[in-house]
């Protein structure tokens, strides 16, 4: 995770942002904390890559790299403003002794890579290239299933899209996601790869509940999103609620401002 400091709005990439936004800074870092204390308090260890100035989006952590089995799929970004981000984590990483890949292509991480079981699912549309799917197939060995995202709110898959569960035995996964972020066909080769999939709705996707987090047991989920949170719950799961509302702002939630480090 990187911490709020330098947090803001000050340009528009995604529907969400509008110049002239006002954050509450005290607010976002009490947010953050309370989204860090929670993973704590569920067992999960949380690192830090230090903030840097004028980068008010490199809290968004999720989007610098792709982490599985140790091994780091590094980061592309599209805007202009966000591309410095990809070396600051590059560097974090390098220090904590992973190697990083540089992909060719346009590519903003777990943003839109999604591993789920034996695949690795990977949006494009807005951000992450088709070309750059190909590559991480390549680099993990891993099927990876391309999703056109059609919707500009969702404009990263991890707005759309989340994995609930994975089993290692079998590489079957539960995964929870809105139909309507995706083209027809693309909603197909969901349907028929995950079958028993929970679908969401539109009002649990714009609060952001498909950017969520999930340990397989803890979801850490947007508390406005309350149809989903009780689907949840009817599956056995434990939902546990972390306001991120000052990130919305920037078009980022929960899992947004989480890098999932797969070692
Ligand atoms: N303002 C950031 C952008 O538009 C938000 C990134 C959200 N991150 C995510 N994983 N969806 O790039």
């Amino acid at each position: 995770m990187c911490e709020p400091r330098h947090f803001d709005v000050r340009y528009a990439i995604n529907p969400w942002m509008r110049e002239g936004t006002q954050v509450d800074t005290t607010l976002a870092a009490r947010q953050w904390e309370t989204l860090a204390a929670a993973y704590r308090a569920h067992g999960h260890t949380v690192e830090t890559v230090p903030p840097v100035p004028g980068l008010p989006d490199m809290v968004f952590a999720a989007n610098s790299a792709l982490v599985v089995n140790g091994r780091v799929f590094g980061s592309r970004f599209h805007a202009p403003q966000r591309r410095p981000e990809s070396t600051e984590y590059e560097t974090w990483f390098k220090a904590a002794g992973y190697d990083v890949y540089r992909p060719e292509a346009l590519c903003e991480g777990e943003g839109d890579l999604v591993p789920a079981g034996r695949y690795v699912l990977a949006g494009t549309g807005f951000r992450t290239s088709r070309a750059a799917h190909d590559e991480v197939q390549e680099y993990f060995g891993v099927p990876t299933i391309g999703l056109q995202l059609v919707d500009p709110y969702f404009y990263h898959l991890d707005t759309a899209l989340f994995v609930l569960s994975e089993d290692p035995a079998t590489g079957d996964a539960e995964i929870a996601y809105y139909p309507g972020a995706f083209s027809s066909g693309s909603r197909e080769v969901l349907r028929r790869l995950f079958p028993g999939a929970l679908l969401a709705t539109r009002d649990d996707a714009m609060a952001f509940g498909l950017n969520s987090v999930s340990d397989g047991r803890h979801v850490f989920v947007a508390p406005p999103a309350t149809a989903l949170i009780d689907q949840l719950a009817a599956r056995g799961y434990v939902p546990v609620p972390v306001d991120l509302s000052e990130f919305h702002k920037a078009g980022g939630g929960i899992k947004c401002c989480t890098q999932e480090i797969r070692s």
